[in-house]
């Protein structure tokens, strides 16, 4: 008989994972059989963390959710969805500027493989505002990152982050 397992990918760059991110894995892991987390190892940013600390916190976070894993992959993602078995590749939508953006990520993954469909997933209203880089450079002046990132991730931010600094005029 046929395998039916609904296979879905995040893919992303979770650097580092955010409570927005945890949302949008909430609701793929609501929708498809497994949800596989899917890390982009070669890319042309320096990350904040290393791929093996991402990998860790994504880990961490995803521990409760059934139907969850977390990977890694290299090269083109919709050969990594094809390997993966993956019906779709879910990604998350948080206002208008990422649309047009995940538009045109979405269209070229259906001209390398309209196999794979792209669904967009808005995170709850509470966590629109929240970005990876945000938090990159809220760390990076020694700010704050609690209620953006889940608790597990804290330590691993708060590891990055630089000291206070008092500025005088
Ligand atoms: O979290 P990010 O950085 O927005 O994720 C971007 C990601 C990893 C989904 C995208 O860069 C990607 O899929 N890279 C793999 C290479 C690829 O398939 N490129 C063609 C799609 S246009």
């Amino acid at each position: 008989m046929a395998d039916t397992t609904r296979i879905a990918i995040f893919p992303g760059s979770f650097d580092p994972p955010t409570l927005g991110h945890l949302d949008l894995i909430q609701r793929g892991a609501r929708l498809f059989d497994r949800l596989i987390v899917a890390l982009l190892r070669n890319t042309s940013k320096q990350p904040m963390f290393a791929l093996e600390e991402r990998a860790e916190m994504l880990r961490a976070i995803a521990a409760d959710l059934p139907g969850v894993e977390v990977d890694a992959f290299d090269g083109l993602l919709v050969e990594y969805a094809r390997r993966r078995g993956a019906i779709a590749i879910v990604r998350g939508v948080r206002n208008g500027a990422d649309l047009g953006y995940e538009l045109e990520l979405s269209g070229t993954n259906r001209h390398l493989n309209a196999a794979v469909d792209t669904i967009f997933l808005a995170p709850a209203g509470q966590y629109a505002h929240i970005s990876s880089t945000l938090v990159r450079e809220i760390a990076g002046f020694g700010g704050s990152v609690r209620g953006l990132v889940p608790p597990a991730v804290e330590p691993f931010v708060e590891a990055r982050r630089h000291p206070a600094r008092v500025t005088r005029a």
